[in-house]
């Protein structure tokens, strides 16, 4: 097995201290990359952060494809019905079950014993011998969880989008890089064969040269209390209190929490970057703009559920943005059937979440299985290449700053729409990706970035 890092016996209070000021060095570990690249052969021990909706699929992946030991997993909530769908029974308990009916079932490999389950994510990232923590929660909480996590010297598998403002995903690439671990955000378009195939036949020039690029998101489908809404009683077996953590106090419904926080601004940015993490992603990273950012930003139309709804991100909403090239993408709500269509001068590609299609069939000479050869969908392909890159200790292309410059992108088309219904169309943001500020609003760079609840602020030094 490898040497790993003893954090010793941490109170809570004690961690969040040693984290602190700026996730200040953790005293007690070493760089998690350079340990994990003493044993490229070893399995690695993980912990899944984040039972739900997503959390469990990738629970269930993990273990399917056997990629590696989970020896503790976490959730606020101990197991309930509430998720995206009615039939989903999520949460710690479920969680911890499924693991351990499955090892007792195939356990072939590694030194695995039982899954713990914790409700405190501080008290895995205190656990000595785990190597990963996978984050798939709400995204007002990555950022928090990021900067203990890579504190605590673990290598971090954060789900998308990687930030819930720009101010706090500098922080959490700043973090990484001070504590030298491994990051991969989920976009894990990154490791479908279909999405590589596509981003590099535009980055090759099979289209010749891009003119337009243009990224569908889905409605925000879900319609929500209404204004006049009632708070509801928190349940027992559910810790609201940390749910919410570093977002402002609020009242419980069972709306605000499960699947459903991703169409309220205290906890995502709604379809702008639910969906939109991953198609702009595969933009940016088709056109090879990665490192960077747009120059302007426009909403051109945003529309929103009446005032008091406990839902308050945009309904249908449309922008555009511009790039130093003088490339434009334009994003849209609409069907999500198209992610991203590429036009150039010599024909056009879209791709999506009903197949691929082209302007002419020899553009699509080549083109993958989405599934590969080996069968592994592209989100279990994603965790493996995770693993792997962990046990080489080498960095994954989905790494943090790519995860920050996509979700940025997300974060500028929602600040152009929330100022929607006071400026209207005409309103052009100018963005300065290196300074990351605007340098012609500074009602929209005070939207760059919350002052976190506390003690969770005091994390940020
Ligand atoms: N890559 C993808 O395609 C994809 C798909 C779906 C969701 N996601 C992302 O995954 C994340 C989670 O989304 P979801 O749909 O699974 O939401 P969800 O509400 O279904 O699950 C989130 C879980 O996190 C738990 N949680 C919240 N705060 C916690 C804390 N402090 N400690 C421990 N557990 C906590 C909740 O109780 C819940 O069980 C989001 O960031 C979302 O954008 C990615």
């Amino acid at each position: 097995m490898p040497q790993r890092q003893s954090s010793g016996s941490l109170s809570r209070r004690t961690f969040l201290q040693a984290a602190g000021t700026a996730a200040a060095a953790f005293p007690l570990v070493s760089p998690a990359w350079i340990k994990a690249a003493e044993a490229p052969s070893e399995r690695i021990r993980v912990a899944f952060i984040g039972t739900g909706n997503q959390g469990m699929l990738l629970l269930r992946n993990f273990l399917k494809f056997d990629l590696g030991d989970v020896v503790a997993v976490c959730d606020v909530n101990q197991g309930s019905y509430g998720y995206k769908e009615e039939s989903h029974f999520y949460g710690r308990e479920p969680a911890q079950q499924l693991v351990n009916e499955h090892y007792t079932k195939n356990r072939t490999k590694g030194t695995w014993k039982s899954c713990q389950a914790f409700t405190d994510f501080r008290d895995v990232l205190a656990l000595p011998d785990v190597d990963a923590v996978f984050l798939v929660v709400p995204d007002h909480w990555h950022a928090a969880m990021t900067l203990l996590a890579a504190a605590a010297g673990k290598n971090i598998y954060c789900e998308k989008p990687a930030s819930l403002h720009v101010v706090e995903g500098r922080e959490m690439v700043n973090a990484v890089r001070k504590h030298k671990v491994l990051f991969q955000v989920g976009s894990h378009e990154r490791s479908n064969p279909v999405s590589q195939f596509i981003c590099e036949a535009v980055q090759a020039g099979r289209i010749g040269e891009v003119k337009k690029v243009i990224t569908k998101v889905g409605y925000n489908n879900k319609v929500g209390p209404g204004p006049g809404w009632k708070p509801m009683p928190v349940p027992s077996t559910f810790d609201y209190e940390t749910w919410l953590g570093p977002a402002p106090e609020a009242p419980y419904h069972v709306d605000r929490c499960l699947y459903r926080f991703r169409f309220n601004y205290d906890y995502s940015g709604g379809q702008i970057t639910n969906f939109g993490a991953h198609c702009n992603d595969m933009a940016q990273w088709a056109l090879g703009l990665d490192q960077s950012g747009p120059v302007e930003v426009e909403c051109l139309d945003a529309k929103f559920l009446p005032e008091g709804s406990l839902f308050n991100t945009a309904t249908e909403t449309r922008f555009r943005c511009k790039y130093a090239n003088g490339l434009e993408l334009l994003c849209e709500s609409g069907p999500e059937q198209v992610q991203v269509r590429f036009e150039g001068t010599d024909g056009w590609l879209q791709t999506g979440y009903k197949g691929t299609t082209a302007s002419s069939p020899n553009l699509l000479e080549g083109l993958p299985q989405k599934n590969g050869t080996d069968g592994l969908d592209p989100h279990s392909r994603h965790m493996r290449a995770f693993v792997t890159s962990v046990k080489a200790g080498k960095e994954p292309a989905a790494n943090v700053e790519v995860g920050h410059s996509s979700a940025t992108l997300c974060h500028l088309a929602n600040v152009a729409i929330r100022q929607f219904p006071k400026t209207g169309p005409g309103h052009v943001l100018k963005w300065d990706p290196k300074a990351e500020r605007f340098s012609n609003d500074d009602d929209a760079n005070a939207m760059l970035d919350v002052k976190w609840r506390e003690p969770w602020q005091s994390v940020r030094g």
